[in-house]
Protein backbone atom coordinates (compact mmCIF):
# COMPACT_ATOMS: atom_id res chain seq x y z
CA UNK A 1 0.00 0.00 0.00
CA UNK A 2 1.37 3.13 -0.75
CA UNK A 3 1.08 6.74 1.25
CA UNK A 4 -1.10 8.19 -1.99
CA UNK A 5 -3.52 5.31 -1.28
CA UNK A 6 -5.24 7.30 1.61
CA UNK A 7 -6.27 10.15 -0.59
CA UNK A 8 -8.63 8.58 -2.91
CA UNK A 9 -11.87 9.40 -2.69
CA UNK A 10 -11.63 12.35 -0.18
CA UNK A 11 -15.08 13.78 -0.14
CA UNK A 12 -15.37 17.97 0.54
CA UNK A 13 -17.52 19.87 2.91
CA UNK A 14 -20.20 22.08 1.52
CA UNK A 15 -18.73 25.98 1.39
CA UNK A 16 -16.74 27.40 3.95
CA UNK A 17 -14.21 29.72 5.45
CA UNK A 18 -11.43 27.76 7.12
CA UNK A 19 -9.47 30.22 9.34
CA UNK A 20 -6.13 28.69 9.80
CA UNK A 21 -4.28 29.37 12.76
CA UNK A 22 -6.25 32.46 13.56
CA UNK A 23 -7.78 30.36 16.35
CA UNK A 24 -5.36 31.07 18.27
CA UNK A 25 -4.73 34.92 20.23
CA UNK A 26 -1.43 35.66 20.61
CA UNK A 27 -0.43 37.42 23.95
CA UNK A 28 1.59 41.06 22.59
CA UNK A 29 5.05 40.80 23.54
CA UNK A 30 4.81 44.38 24.94
CA UNK A 31 4.45 44.23 28.71
CA UNK A 32 1.99 47.17 29.02
CA UNK A 33 -0.23 45.64 27.14
CA UNK A 34 -1.92 42.96 28.84
CA UNK A 35 -5.07 42.29 26.44
CA UNK A 36 -4.73 39.75 23.71
CA UNK A 37 -5.31 39.87 19.97
CA UNK A 38 -6.10 37.72 17.27
CA UNK A 39 -3.40 37.13 15.00
CA UNK A 40 -3.98 38.39 11.57
CA UNK A 41 -5.78 35.34 9.92
CA UNK A 42 -4.75 33.12 7.36
CA UNK A 43 -7.78 32.48 5.16
CA UNK A 44 -8.85 29.80 2.82
CA UNK A 45 -11.92 30.51 1.48
CA UNK A 46 -14.69 28.28 -0.76
CA UNK A 47 -16.74 29.29 -3.89
CA UNK A 48 -18.20 27.60 -6.27
CA UNK A 49 -16.72 28.30 -10.10
CA UNK A 50 -19.00 26.79 -12.28
CA UNK A 51 -20.59 23.88 -12.91
CA UNK A 52 -19.35 20.86 -15.81
CA UNK A 53 -21.83 19.69 -18.07
CA UNK A 54 -22.08 16.24 -16.41
CA UNK A 55 -23.21 19.00 -13.27
CA UNK A 56 -20.39 18.09 -11.07
CA UNK A 57 -19.64 21.37 -9.75
CA UNK A 58 -15.87 22.95 -10.01
CA UNK A 59 -14.80 25.08 -6.40
CA UNK A 60 -12.62 27.64 -6.62
CA UNK A 61 -10.32 27.79 -3.55
CA UNK A 62 -8.75 31.16 -2.58
CA UNK A 63 -5.26 31.39 -0.08
CA UNK A 64 -4.22 34.49 1.43
CA UNK A 65 -1.92 35.79 3.47
CA UNK A 66 -0.47 38.83 5.64
CA UNK A 67 0.40 40.85 3.04
CA UNK A 68 -2.64 40.86 0.81
CA UNK A 69 -1.45 38.30 -1.42
CA UNK A 70 -4.31 35.65 -2.69
CA UNK A 71 -3.71 33.16 -4.96
CA UNK A 72 -6.97 31.72 -6.15
CA UNK A 73 -6.91 27.76 -7.55
CA UNK A 74 -9.68 25.49 -8.94
CA UNK A 75 -10.51 21.51 -8.49
CA UNK A 76 -10.50 21.43 -13.02
CA UNK A 77 -6.90 21.02 -13.98
CA UNK A 78 -5.63 22.46 -10.43
CA UNK A 79 -5.57 25.94 -12.66
CA UNK A 80 -4.33 29.14 -10.93
CA UNK A 81 -7.13 31.02 -11.94
CA UNK A 82 -5.54 34.37 -10.19
CA UNK A 83 -2.77 35.90 -8.45
CA UNK A 84 -3.31 39.32 -6.78
CA UNK A 85 0.25 41.04 -6.02
CA UNK A 86 0.97 44.14 -4.48
CA UNK A 87 2.77 47.33 -6.66
CA UNK A 88 5.53 49.36 -5.22
CA UNK A 89 2.69 51.46 -4.14
CA UNK A 90 0.35 48.59 -2.68
CA UNK A 91 -1.80 48.40 -5.37
CA UNK A 92 -2.97 44.99 -5.62
CA UNK A 93 -3.94 43.40 -8.82
CA UNK A 94 -3.97 40.34 -10.67
CA UNK A 95 -0.66 39.15 -12.49
CA UNK A 96 -2.01 36.05 -13.95
CA UNK A 97 -3.66 35.58 -17.52
CA UNK A 98 -7.03 33.80 -17.16
CA UNK A 99 -10.92 33.64 -17.12
CA UNK A 100 -13.55 34.84 -15.30
CA UNK A 101 -15.65 31.48 -15.64
CA UNK A 102 -15.50 27.77 -16.05
CA UNK A 103 -16.55 27.57 -19.89
CA UNK A 104 -13.79 29.41 -21.21
CA UNK A 105 -11.40 27.34 -19.50
CA UNK A 106 -13.54 24.18 -21.25
CA UNK A 107 -13.21 26.02 -24.53
CA UNK A 108 -9.02 24.64 -24.94
CA UNK A 109 -7.52 27.76 -23.66
CA UNK A 110 -3.55 27.47 -24.16
CA UNK A 111 -3.35 25.95 -20.31
CA UNK A 112 -3.72 29.35 -18.83
CA UNK A 113 -2.63 28.33 -15.23
CA UNK A 114 -2.70 24.87 -15.34
CA UNK A 115 -1.32 22.01 -14.01
CA UNK A 116 0.85 20.21 -16.46
CA UNK A 117 1.51 16.14 -17.06
CA UNK A 118 1.68 13.58 -16.84
CA UNK A 119 4.47 14.59 -19.11
CA UNK A 120 4.99 18.09 -19.52
CA UNK A 121 6.59 19.60 -22.78
CA UNK A 122 6.71 17.54 -26.12
CA UNK A 123 7.69 14.33 -26.93
CA UNK A 124 8.89 13.82 -30.58
CA UNK A 125 6.47 11.80 -32.73
CA UNK A 126 4.06 11.39 -29.80
CA UNK A 127 5.73 7.72 -28.81
CA UNK A 128 8.85 6.53 -27.00
CA UNK A 129 10.49 3.19 -25.74
CA UNK A 130 10.57 2.16 -22.16
CA UNK A 131 12.12 -1.58 -21.46
CA UNK A 132 11.48 -2.42 -24.77
CA UNK A 133 8.07 -1.46 -25.29
CA UNK A 134 6.70 1.17 -27.27
CA UNK A 135 4.30 3.70 -26.20
CA UNK A 136 2.08 5.40 -28.60
CA UNK A 137 0.67 8.71 -27.36
CA UNK A 138 -2.26 11.45 -28.84
CA UNK A 139 -0.59 13.55 -31.52
CA UNK A 140 -1.76 16.72 -30.40
CA UNK A 141 0.78 19.15 -31.88
CA UNK A 142 1.34 17.88 -35.39
CA UNK A 143 3.02 15.16 -35.07
CA UNK A 144 4.08 15.30 -31.35
CA UNK A 145 2.58 15.05 -28.03
CA UNK A 146 2.24 18.46 -26.29
CA UNK A 147 1.64 18.62 -22.21
CA UNK A 148 0.38 15.03 -21.69
CA UNK A 149 -2.00 14.70 -24.66
CA UNK A 150 -5.87 15.40 -25.31
CA UNK A 151 -6.75 15.29 -21.84
CA UNK A 152 -3.60 16.10 -19.72
CA UNK A 153 -3.53 17.02 -16.46
CA UNK A 154 -4.69 20.30 -17.33
CA UNK A 155 -8.37 18.88 -17.95
CA UNK A 156 -8.59 16.55 -15.25
CA UNK A 157 -10.65 16.92 -11.73
CA UNK A 158 -8.07 17.23 -9.08
CA UNK A 159 -9.38 16.49 -5.51
CA UNK A 160 -8.86 19.48 -3.13
CA UNK A 161 -8.06 19.33 0.65
CA UNK A 162 -7.31 22.80 2.62
CA UNK A 163 -4.73 22.19 4.91
CA UNK A 164 -5.52 23.61 7.83
CA UNK A 165 -3.32 22.44 10.75
CA UNK A 166 -0.20 23.52 8.92
CA UNK A 167 2.09 27.16 9.71
CA UNK A 168 1.02 28.48 5.95
CA UNK A 169 -2.36 28.54 4.18
CA UNK A 170 -1.72 25.26 1.79
CA UNK A 171 -4.29 23.61 -0.98
CA UNK A 172 -3.23 19.53 -0.81
CA UNK A 173 -4.74 18.62 -4.82
CA UNK A 174 -4.92 14.79 -5.67
CA UNK A 175 -4.79 12.68 -8.63
CA UNK A 176 -4.65 9.38 -9.82
CA UNK A 177 -3.79 9.00 -13.47
CA UNK A 178 -5.01 5.56 -14.71
CA UNK A 179 -2.38 2.97 -15.97
CA UNK A 180 -2.07 3.58 -19.72
CA UNK A 181 -4.22 6.89 -19.66
CA UNK A 182 -3.43 8.80 -22.68
CA UNK A 183 -0.94 6.22 -23.44
CA UNK A 184 1.21 6.13 -20.34
CA UNK A 185 2.29 3.13 -18.35
CA UNK A 186 1.36 2.79 -14.88
CA UNK A 187 -1.11 3.75 -12.12
CA UNK A 188 0.38 7.31 -11.58
CA UNK A 189 -0.72 8.93 -8.22
CA UNK A 190 0.38 12.35 -8.14
CA UNK A 191 -0.10 15.09 -4.91
CA UNK A 192 0.82 19.09 -5.31
CA UNK A 193 0.93 21.29 -2.40
CA UNK A 194 0.45 24.95 -3.47
CA UNK A 195 1.55 26.84 -0.14
CA UNK A 196 1.30 30.65 0.41
CA UNK A 197 3.78 31.83 3.03
CA UNK A 198 4.08 35.00 4.57
CA UNK A 199 7.19 35.95 2.79
CA UNK A 200 5.63 36.11 -0.27
CA UNK A 201 6.31 32.64 -1.73
CA UNK A 202 4.00 30.76 -3.39
CA UNK A 203 5.72 27.22 -3.19
CA UNK A 204 4.58 24.51 -5.67
CA UNK A 205 5.24 20.76 -4.06
CA UNK A 206 4.75 17.88 -6.65
CA UNK A 207 4.82 14.16 -5.75
CA UNK A 208 4.18 10.89 -7.35
CA UNK A 209 4.74 7.34 -7.37
CA UNK A 210 3.69 4.80 -10.19
CA UNK A 211 3.01 1.02 -9.96
CA UNK A 212 4.89 0.33 -13.32
CA UNK A 213 8.02 2.10 -14.95
CA UNK A 214 6.76 5.32 -16.48
CA UNK A 215 7.91 8.98 -17.52
CA UNK A 216 6.92 11.68 -15.47
CA UNK A 217 7.68 15.48 -15.93
CA UNK A 218 5.24 17.72 -14.05
CA UNK A 219 5.09 21.81 -14.43
CA UNK A 220 2.98 24.85 -13.96
CA UNK A 221 1.69 26.84 -16.41
CA UNK A 222 0.93 30.09 -15.64
CA UNK A 223 1.23 33.17 -17.60
CA UNK A 224 2.24 36.06 -15.83
CA UNK A 225 2.11 39.67 -16.92
CA UNK A 226 3.76 41.49 -13.64
CA UNK A 227 2.03 44.83 -14.78
CA UNK A 228 -1.32 43.53 -13.68
CA UNK A 229 -2.99 44.99 -16.87
CA UNK A 230 -3.51 42.15 -19.53
CA UNK A 231 -3.65 44.91 -22.09
CA UNK A 232 0.21 45.65 -22.41
CA UNK A 233 2.27 42.88 -23.57
CA UNK A 234 5.16 41.78 -21.76
CA UNK A 235 8.03 43.03 -24.05
CA UNK A 236 9.21 45.93 -21.88
CA UNK A 237 9.50 43.41 -18.51
CA UNK A 238 12.76 42.17 -17.63
CA UNK A 239 14.17 38.27 -16.83
CA UNK A 240 16.58 37.01 -16.16
CA UNK A 241 17.78 32.97 -16.57
CA UNK A 242 20.42 31.50 -14.74
CA UNK A 243 21.64 29.57 -17.46
CA UNK A 244 24.41 28.93 -19.95
CA UNK A 245 23.49 26.64 -22.23
CA UNK A 246 19.83 26.26 -23.93
CA UNK A 247 17.98 23.37 -25.85
CA UNK A 248 17.68 24.11 -29.51
CA UNK A 249 14.68 22.81 -31.16
CA UNK A 250 13.45 21.50 -34.88
CA UNK A 251 10.93 23.37 -36.47
CA UNK A 252 8.23 21.83 -34.87
CA UNK A 253 10.43 22.10 -31.35
CA UNK A 254 11.17 19.10 -30.47
CA UNK A 255 15.05 19.47 -29.00
CA UNK A 256 17.80 18.13 -31.47
CA UNK A 257 19.62 16.68 -28.92
CA UNK A 258 22.55 19.29 -28.63
CA UNK A 259 22.81 21.82 -25.35
CA UNK A 260 24.05 25.00 -27.00
CA UNK A 261 25.57 27.92 -25.34
CA UNK A 262 23.95 31.16 -24.98
CA UNK A 263 26.67 32.95 -25.33
CA UNK A 264 26.39 35.69 -28.39
CA UNK A 265 23.02 34.48 -28.56
CA UNK A 266 19.34 36.35 -28.00
CA UNK A 267 19.21 33.07 -25.64
CA UNK A 268 21.83 35.30 -23.09
CA UNK A 269 19.48 36.19 -20.09
CA UNK A 270 22.40 35.45 -17.50
CA UNK A 271 22.04 39.10 -17.18
CA UNK A 272 18.45 40.70 -16.90
CA UNK A 273 17.22 42.39 -20.08
CA UNK A 274 13.54 42.82 -21.30
CA UNK A 275 11.77 40.26 -22.93
CA UNK A 276 11.59 42.54 -26.26
CA UNK A 277 15.16 43.32 -26.92
CA UNK A 278 16.15 40.43 -28.95
CA UNK A 279 12.77 38.75 -29.24
CA UNK A 280 12.33 40.00 -33.07
CA UNK A 281 16.44 38.74 -33.95
CA UNK A 282 17.47 36.74 -36.83
CA UNK A 283 18.42 33.83 -35.33
CA UNK A 284 17.43 30.60 -36.44
CA UNK A 285 16.05 29.47 -33.32
CA UNK A 286 13.60 32.58 -32.54
CA UNK A 287 11.89 32.15 -35.73
CA UNK A 288 11.30 28.34 -35.01
CA UNK A 289 9.43 29.59 -31.47
CA UNK A 290 7.99 32.68 -33.23
CA UNK A 291 10.06 34.04 -30.14
CA UNK A 292 11.62 32.77 -27.62
CA UNK A 293 9.78 28.87 -26.71
CA UNK A 294 12.71 27.38 -25.58
CA UNK A 295 14.01 25.13 -22.33
CA UNK A 296 17.19 26.70 -20.30
CA UNK A 297 19.71 24.08 -18.78
CA UNK A 298 19.88 25.53 -15.30
CA UNK A 299 23.14 25.99 -13.46
CA UNK A 300 23.99 24.49 -10.36
CA UNK A 301 21.37 21.18 -8.96
CA UNK A 302 19.22 21.42 -5.45
CA UNK A 303 16.94 24.35 -4.76
CA UNK A 304 18.52 27.57 -6.50
CA UNK A 305 17.38 30.48 -8.58
CA UNK A 306 16.27 29.80 -11.96
CA UNK A 307 14.91 32.51 -13.28
CA UNK A 308 13.80 36.71 -12.36
CA UNK A 309 11.12 38.75 -13.61
CA UNK A 310 10.86 42.81 -13.36
CA UNK A 311 8.55 45.31 -14.12
CA UNK A 312 9.37 48.62 -13.69
CA UNK A 313 6.17 50.32 -13.93
CA UNK A 314 4.58 48.67 -10.73
CA UNK A 315 7.82 47.69 -9.47
CA UNK A 316 7.03 44.14 -9.30
CA UNK A 317 9.65 41.87 -8.80
CA UNK A 318 9.12 37.98 -8.74
CA UNK A 319 11.90 35.12 -8.68
CA UNK A 320 11.69 31.77 -9.11
CA UNK A 321 13.71 28.69 -7.28
CA UNK A 322 13.36 25.29 -8.46
CA UNK A 323 15.19 21.80 -7.83
CA UNK A 324 14.65 20.85 -11.50
CA UNK A 325 17.19 20.97 -14.33
CA UNK A 326 15.73 22.96 -16.47
CA UNK A 327 13.40 25.90 -17.33
CA UNK A 328 10.94 26.47 -20.43
CA UNK A 329 10.59 30.13 -20.89
CA UNK A 330 7.34 31.18 -23.23
CA UNK A 331 6.62 34.32 -24.31
CA UNK A 332 2.84 34.02 -25.68
CA UNK A 333 3.77 33.82 -28.84
CA UNK A 334 0.42 32.06 -29.61
CA UNK A 335 -1.51 34.38 -28.12
CA UNK A 336 -3.66 35.86 -30.98
CA UNK A 337 -6.40 38.06 -29.73
CA UNK A 338 -8.87 35.46 -29.66
CA UNK A 339 -9.43 34.90 -26.15
CA UNK A 340 -10.98 36.71 -23.92
CA UNK A 341 -9.27 38.55 -21.17
CA UNK A 342 -9.98 38.94 -17.70
CA UNK A 343 -10.36 42.39 -16.97
CA UNK A 344 -12.12 42.91 -20.80
CA UNK A 345 -10.72 42.77 -23.78
CA UNK A 346 -8.74 39.78 -25.15
CA UNK A 347 -5.62 38.30 -24.97
CA UNK A 348 -2.98 39.96 -27.38
CA UNK A 349 0.18 38.59 -28.95
CA UNK A 350 2.89 38.48 -26.07
CA UNK A 351 0.81 39.85 -23.56
CA UNK A 352 1.95 37.01 -20.77
CA UNK A 353 4.96 35.00 -20.69
CA UNK A 354 5.42 31.54 -18.65
CA UNK A 355 8.92 30.07 -16.65
CA UNK A 356 7.91 26.32 -16.42
CA UNK A 357 10.16 24.46 -14.81
CA UNK A 358 10.79 20.53 -15.61
CA UNK A 359 12.56 18.03 -17.16
CA UNK A 360 14.19 18.59 -20.70
CA UNK A 361 11.33 18.32 -23.39
CA UNK A 362 11.58 14.99 -25.43
CA UNK A 363 13.93 13.06 -22.46
CA UNK A 364 12.25 9.93 -23.27
CA UNK A 365 13.36 9.70 -26.82
CA UNK A 366 17.03 11.10 -25.50
CA UNK A 367 18.85 8.76 -23.51
CA UNK A 368 21.45 11.77 -22.71
CA UNK A 369 19.37 14.05 -21.39
CA UNK A 370 18.43 13.55 -17.66
CA UNK A 371 16.20 10.89 -17.34
CA UNK A 372 12.61 11.09 -16.44
CA UNK A 373 11.46 7.92 -15.22
CA UNK A 374 10.18 6.63 -12.35
CA UNK A 375 10.18 3.49 -11.17
CA UNK A 376 7.90 1.42 -8.63
CA UNK A 377 9.27 2.32 -5.50
CA UNK A 378 10.35 5.33 -6.45
CA UNK A 379 8.85 8.87 -5.24
CA UNK A 380 8.54 11.58 -8.10
CA UNK A 381 9.59 15.35 -6.21
CA UNK A 382 9.87 18.31 -7.60
CA UNK A 383 9.33 21.72 -6.40
CA UNK A 384 9.53 25.42 -7.49
CA UNK A 385 9.03 28.54 -5.54
CA UNK A 386 7.82 32.19 -6.73
CA UNK A 387 8.86 34.77 -4.57
CA UNK A 388 7.18 38.65 -5.02
CA UNK A 389 8.03 41.93 -3.66
CA UNK A 390 8.76 45.29 -5.26
CA UNK A 391 11.66 47.39 -6.45
C1 LIG B 1 4.97 25.48 -25.01
C2 LIG B 1 4.45 26.20 -26.22
C3 LIG B 1 3.00 25.96 -26.32
C4 LIG B 1 2.36 26.45 -25.07
C5 LIG B 1 0.90 26.18 -25.11
C6 LIG B 1 4.26 26.01 -23.81
O1 LIG B 1 4.67 25.30 -22.69
O2 LIG B 1 6.34 25.64 -24.87
O3 LIG B 1 5.08 25.75 -27.39
O4 LIG B 1 2.44 26.56 -27.43
O5 LIG B 1 2.90 25.79 -23.97
O6 LIG B 1 0.27 27.11 -24.39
Amino acid sequence: MNKFNHLKGFMFSSVLVLTLLSCKNETKQDENVTETEPKPAHMIDKKTFGVMPDNSEISVYTLKNDNGIEVSVINYGGIITSLKVPDRNGNVEDIVLGFNNLEDYLKKPPYFGALIGRYGNRIGDAKFTLDGTEYQLAKNDGENSLHGGEKGFDKVFWNIEPITDSENPTLKLTYRSEDMEEGFPGNLDVEVHYILTNDNTLEVDYKATTDKPTVVNLTQHTYFNLSGDFSKTILDQEVSINADGYLPVSKTLIPTGEVRSVEGTPFDFRQSKSIGQDIEDKDQQISFGGGFDHCWVLTGDGMREAATAYDSESGRYMVVKTNEPAIQFYTGNFLDGTLPAKGGGNYEHRTGFCLETQHYPDSPNKPDFPSTELKPGEIYSSKTTFTFSTK
